[in-house]
């Protein structure tokens, strides 16, 4: 149950990406002439890139004009002040084919709920794998029907080529905003006549920087969108793993964009780790590679994650590390599993020489010389809270062999950090590795408005950040090596005071039971650490996650549920179910036993769970160049910044 509760939850989040009240024909293009990338695009000088060029002819709707389908259009690029040329001259490539196709889309709400979509011809041309590596200002531009023309300014970056890091570590907490934080230092962090008495591992951080999240083609983004952002250094569109989304159906032939991974072991010959607490295909541990339109197609994903991208020439980065969850993207259908070309992926992985590793045991004692996949369990990994505190949870079908039994040996984001560190460590020598590693449950837990173990898994992140410090330290690596701290979303997460839990109970009338809600001077101290109630005892989390005072905490934008604010003892929360036959969500009649205050929703009643929201998030950097992250800037600017200080701002061709 609870298991197919977090899948649920992440196709969940796919429909409700795509079902966006604003209807575009194409987000990034709002012309009838598209050039991908687009205007205001940003490159590191020599990075691979796709172009895609696709002329629209809208057939019925607003925008028909009659024009017949242009399949005669032509595209020239130049440096700002020079002479353009055309795309083949200045790139030296042959003609492409051109492709021809049609898709449909709605105007509105009132096209939708009539079922009539707007029908559009497309003739489009791809331009495949080509860099520019002068810095500079470029113009693209596109001409078609006849005089009609799209311009595209292009900004190649002019970066330092000295490398300054030789590792990075960028630690991803997954929808992680200030405001959570600050509510996991509450609870986590011992406080006296209101000064801490220790600090999170963040807090110690000496460079914070904000980034804006905000996508191409709308202001909310989702896991895949941002996580394109911060590996490619290009904003993308909801769903797309590292591609510019055109229009065309197949998922796989969108215009790609080279990741710093990518670009990182092409160049320097570095090493890659992907660490995650989700399914290993999720958006943000498979942005470090793969590349896209649906990031659902998670099959392909663990393809691309071990053989590149199928069917294009495109650079094979051979990933050293690979832990996280997901096990029904590896074993066979034979034993329930869905995988690529319904291969067993542990057996593919096996044969290019990766440790094959399923539990916390083998983890500790893999060895550092070889390449490892770990895969822990089906699905997301079992939260913070329940591998530690309320163990009977799991207690479910989720043995990453696909054997049916519960996965109870599951390591934690720390053990499998430091494991990642020390095999990058052996293996990359002198070449230096990048590392991911990713709370991902902090998102998950937010989603299903489960803030307790949203707060948990940020504090398994910070004590992960804490232990990742010491090890490196410890072995003579911290002053090489760039740590990053950031988010790549938020969510509209805040604590507004606290809740008498008892008194709440004791109510049988919504109206009085608000009464359990203090503000302001009534909201008292945190009572989660050191109550002489322990449940759990470790300086970094809470000792009591069910203290009589807990935390009056919430999010900005919610189905209908019932709160009451209390830790989810029998595991991850599942705030709103449907009703029988039908997509319209109602408040859990099960959560938090029945008891809580029925709250209304805000969101469209076919959302059964919470949404991304708008905040900038912060950026934690210590290491080499810590000083480029201070400020407020672009989250694609954190690509260019660990480029820059990993000396890949390289001006010139690679010699033939
Ligand atoms: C446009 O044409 C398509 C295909 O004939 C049709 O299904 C659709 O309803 C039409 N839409 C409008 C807005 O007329
Ligand atoms: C759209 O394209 C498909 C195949 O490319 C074709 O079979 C279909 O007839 C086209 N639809 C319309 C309404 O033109
Ligand atoms: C372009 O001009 C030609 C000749 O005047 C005309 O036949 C054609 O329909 C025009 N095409 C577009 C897309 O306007
Ligand atoms: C790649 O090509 C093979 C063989 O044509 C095909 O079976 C497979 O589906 C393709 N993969 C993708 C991701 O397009
Ligand atoms: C862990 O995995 C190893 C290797 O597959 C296996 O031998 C061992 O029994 C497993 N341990 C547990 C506790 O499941
Ligand atoms: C685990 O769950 C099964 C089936 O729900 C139950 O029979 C068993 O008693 C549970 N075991 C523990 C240790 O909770
Ligand atoms: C690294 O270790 C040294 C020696 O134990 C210690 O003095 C220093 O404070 C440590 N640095 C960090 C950042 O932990
Ligand atoms: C201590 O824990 C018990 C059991 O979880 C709970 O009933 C009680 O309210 C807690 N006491 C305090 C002071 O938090
Ligand atoms: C949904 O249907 C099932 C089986 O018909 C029934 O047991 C259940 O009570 C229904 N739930 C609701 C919320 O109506
Ligand atoms: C919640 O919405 C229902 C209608 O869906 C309405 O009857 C009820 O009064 C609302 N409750 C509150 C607390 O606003």
């Amino acid at each position: 149950m609870k298991c197919t509760c977090s899948i649920v939850a992440a196709a969940a989040l796919l429909l409700n990406a795509v079902s966006a009240q604003t209807f575009r024909r194409l987000g990034a293009c709002p012309t009838l002439g598209c050039v991908f990338p687009p205007d205001q695009a940003d490159f590191l000088a020599g990075q691979y890139f796709d172009i895609r060029l696709e002329v629209h002819q809208p057939v019925n709707g607003s925008e028909a004009i009659g024009l017949p389908l242009d399949e005669k259009f032509t595209f020239t690029i130049g440096k700002k002040g020079a002479a353009s040329k055309p795309v083949t001259e200045y790139f030296k490539l042959q003609e492409p084919k051109l492709e021809k196709w049609n898709f449909t889309w709605f105007e509105d709400l009132f096209a939708r709920d009539a079922k009539k979509p707007s029908l559009v011809n497309v003739a489009s041309k791809a331009y495949r794998r080509v860099a520019i590596y002068e810095p500079g200002e470029y113009t693209a531009t596109l001409t078609y029907n006849n005089g009609s023309s799209t311009e595209a300014t292009w900004t190649i970056r002019d970066l330092a080529e000295e490398r300054k890091a030789k590792n990075i570590i960028l630690f991803i907490g997954d929808g992680m905003t200030t405001n959570m934080i600050t509510a996991a230092r509450l609870i986590g962090h011992k406080s006296i006549n209101g000064k801490y008495q220790s600090l999170l591992a963040m807090d110690k951080f000496p460079v914070l920087g904000h980034q804006m999240t905000h996508s191409i083609d709308s202001f909310i983004t989702d896991s895949a969108n941002s996580a394109a952002a911060l590996n490619t250094g290009h904003k993308s569109t909801v769903n797309c793993l590292n591609v510019y989304a055109d229009s065309s159906i197949n998922p796989f032939d969108d215009p790609k964009v080279e990741t710093i991974a990518e670009i990182f072991h092409r160049l320097t010959g570095g090493h890659i780790g992907i660490v995650s607490t989700a399914y290993i295909a999720d958006a943000t541990p498979a942005a470090l590679v793969a590349h896209t339109r649906n990031r659902g197609a998670y099959e392909a994903i663990v393809d691309q994650l071990l053989n590149g991208v199928q069917n294009y020439t495109w650079t094979d980065v051979p990933i050293d590390v690979i832990f996280g969850g997901g096990a029904e993207q590896f074993y066979p259908p034979s034993l329930g599993g869905k995988t690529y070309q319904n291969k067993n992926y542990y057996d593919e992985f096996a044969k290019q020489k990766y440790q094959i590793i399923q539990n916390r045991t083998s983890l500790l004692s893999a060895k550092n010389s070889e390449k490892a996949l770990g895969i822990f369990t089906v699905s997301n990994m079992a939260k913070w809270l329940d591998r530690n505190v309320y163990r009977q949870n799991l207690n479910q079908s989720l043995s990453p062999a696909g054997d049916k039994k519960p996965a109870l040996d599951q390591p934690g984001l720390k053990e499998m950090t430091l494991k990642a560190i020390d095999i990058l460590q052996e293996r990359s020598g002198d070449k230096g590795y990048f590392l991911l590693s990713e709370a991902a449950s902090i998102d998950k837990m937010m989603h299903v408005l489960d803030y307790d173990r949203a707060l948990g898994e940020l504090l398994e992140l910070d004590d992960t950040i804490k232990a990742t410090i010491a090890h490196l330290n410890s072995t003579n690596c911290l002053k090489e090596t760039l740590i990053l701290v950031t988010a790549d979303h938020g969510h509209g997460f805040d604590v507004m005071g606290s809740v008498d839990t008892h008194y709440l109970a004791a109510q049988n009338v919504d109206r009085k039971k608000r009464d359990a809600v203090g503000t302001y001077e009534q909201s008292g101290l945190s009572q989660y650490i050191n109550t002489g109630n322990l449940t759990y005892t470790d300086s970094n989390f809470p000792s009591n996650w069910s203290p009589r005072y807990t935390l009056f905490q919430g999010l900005m934008a919610d189905p209908d549920r019932r709160e009451d604010w209390s830790v989810h003892k029998d595991g991850p929360r599942l705030p709103a179910v449907a009703a029988n036959g039908t997509k319209d969500n109602y408040a859990n009649p099960r959560d938090g036993s029945g008891k809580g205050i029925l709250l209304n929703g805000t969101l469209p009643v076919g959302d059964d769970q919470g949404v991304h929201s708008l905040t900038d998030v912060p950026v934690f950097a210590m290491g080499p160049c810590q000083e480029l992250f201070g400020g407020v800037y672009n989250s694609i600017d954190i690509f260019y910044n660990m480029a820059e200080c990993f000396g890949l701002g390289r001006g010139t061709p690679p010699k033939q």
